[in-house]
């Protein structure tokens, strides 16, 4: 069975004609050709490589179908810079060397960009809460946390 949706992502309507069991990470990374957004544990909700913002939420976008976010707006890693300006965050985790294969590197940067978005004041034991439904498997954390807690105290957390 197939169902036609429209999907805002980064600003840009993606219109389709889509299987309704499609999940939103597949039409993301398929359909839109947005291979930013990972998929890390097979579709379990566990990793968090797929997380991306739907209507300015973190989700994890391997756990919901893309039927669901017709006429909604999802925001991707490829959605946070502008033009070649990265993103703070982005030029954080560069500075704090936050990755080294990056594969869990644009779920960690939409988790950690909704964790600054939506609390005035963040420690590191609630980044570190925070980032429980992502997990890095080479980086290690200490790094990611600096990162996010140098951005957070310079937009005033
Ligand atoms: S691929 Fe979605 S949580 Fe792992
Ligand atoms: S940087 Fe390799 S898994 Fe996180």
């Amino acid at each position: 069975m197939k169902a036609e949706v429209s999907i805002t992502i980064n600003g840009i309507a993606y219109s389709r004609t889509i299987p309704i069991r499609m999940l939103l990470v597949d039409f993301i990374r398929y359909e839109a050709g947005l291979t930013g957004t990972h998929v890390g544990c097979t579709f379990e909700g566990v990793c968090g490589a797929c997380t991306v913002h739907l209507d300015g939420d973190a989700i994890k976008a391997c756990l919901m179908l893309a039927v669901q976010a017709d006429g909604r707006s999802v925001t991707t890693v490829e959605g946070l810079a502008k033009g070649n300006e990265l993103h703070p965050l982005q030029v954080a985790f560069n500075q704090h060397h936050a990755l080294q294969c990056g594969f869990c590197t644009s779920g960690m940067l939409m988790s950690s960009l909704d964790l600054i978005e939506k609390n005035p004041e963040l420690s590191e034991e609630t980044v570190r809460h925070g980032l429980v439904g992502n997990i890095c498997r080479c980086a290690g954390y200490a790094n990611i946390v600096d990162a996010i807690l140098d951005v957070a105290q310079e937009r005033g957390s």
